[in-house]
């Protein structure tokens, strides 16, 4: 097995059904990791799962909504079951973000329903699913981040925040899970072209050329970055942050 060989791991990829997610899947699944594509949408679910398979890997659809609390821990059981008693690697990558985030247009609904998603499922995922990591005594984890955690942005309070608040879990599972073998790191987007950004048109753009590479990420792009880390080849990683952002956050 060389560092970028992920045959005989489990890998549950939430939000797996567009954009990021789906890249991540089938990019990991092509390293040889049974995926476990996470998701509500069946439709889009069975293009990666029989994309994936098509292509000669093993891929299964983990349908739930991460934004029910009361699913969470049981989706990871079922997962669990699905990788044949294991999860080796937890890619967190569903995520909601509003079309306009104003934070005096934001009512206490959309607050709690963005945290329930991209914060309290992240949460309960790693809680059930990392101990066991932990006993077998390896595992890794990569948590979706964005580029608005990184800097404060006029529309982004509420999204920013919640990923910022996965930056620190990212550190502080580091800290938690990391001495038993289990490495917790996080990828930062900048603007990606993805069935969730269509709806931005051009303004994803004028978002994009602000950094020096000056256009949209495509999802393979940040894809690459999630499955370096997720790999051996990352063995030395741990609690970082990895800028896929094009150098916004540098300039
Ligand atoms: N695209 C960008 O420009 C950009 C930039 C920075 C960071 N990011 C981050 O990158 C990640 C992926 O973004 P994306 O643009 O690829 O997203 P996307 O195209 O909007 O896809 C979102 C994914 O999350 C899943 N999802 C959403 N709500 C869910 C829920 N309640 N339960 C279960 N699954 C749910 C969706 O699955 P179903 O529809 O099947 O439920 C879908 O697979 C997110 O964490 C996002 O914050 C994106």
């Amino acid at each position: 097995m060389t560092s970028t060989d992920l045959s005989g791991s489990t890998a549950l990829v939430t939000g797996a059904t567009s954009g990021i997610g789906r890249a991540v899947a089938v990019s990991l699944a092509g390293r040889g990791a049974h995926v476990l594509a996470g998701g509500r949408n069946a439709g889009r679910a069975d293009a990666v799962v029989s994309a994936i398979r098509a292509a000669g890997g093993k891929a299964d659809f983990l349908a739930g909504d991460l934004g029910d609390a009361g699913a969470v821990r049981a989706l990871a059981r079922e997962a669990v079951d699905l990788g044949g008693g294991h999860v080796d690697i937890l890619v967190n990558n569903a995520a909601v973000y509003p079309a306009r985030g104003q934070s005096a247009e934001t009512l206490e609904d959309d607050f709690d329903s963005l945290y329930a998603v991209n914060v309290r499922a992240p949460f309960f995922l790693v809680a059930e699913l990392a101990p066991a990591m932990a006993a077998r005594g390896h595992g890794a984890i990569v948590n979706v981040l964005s580029m608005s955690a990184r800097f404060g942005m006029s529309g982004f309070a509420l999204y920013g925040s919640s990923k910022a608040a996965l930056e620190l879990l990212t550190k502080a599972w580091a800290a938690e899970f990391g001495p038993s073998g289990v490495r917790v790191n996080a990828v930062s987007p900048g603007p990606t072209r993805t069935g969730g950004t269509e709806r931005f048109g051009p303004g994803l753009d004028r978002m994009a050329a602000a950094a020096p590479a000056g256009r949209p990420a495509a999802p393979e792009e940040i894809a690459a970055a999630v499955t370096y880390l997720a790999g051996g080849g990352a063995s030395f990683v741990q609690g970082a942050v990895l800028d896929v952002d094009g150098g916004r956050n540098a300039t």
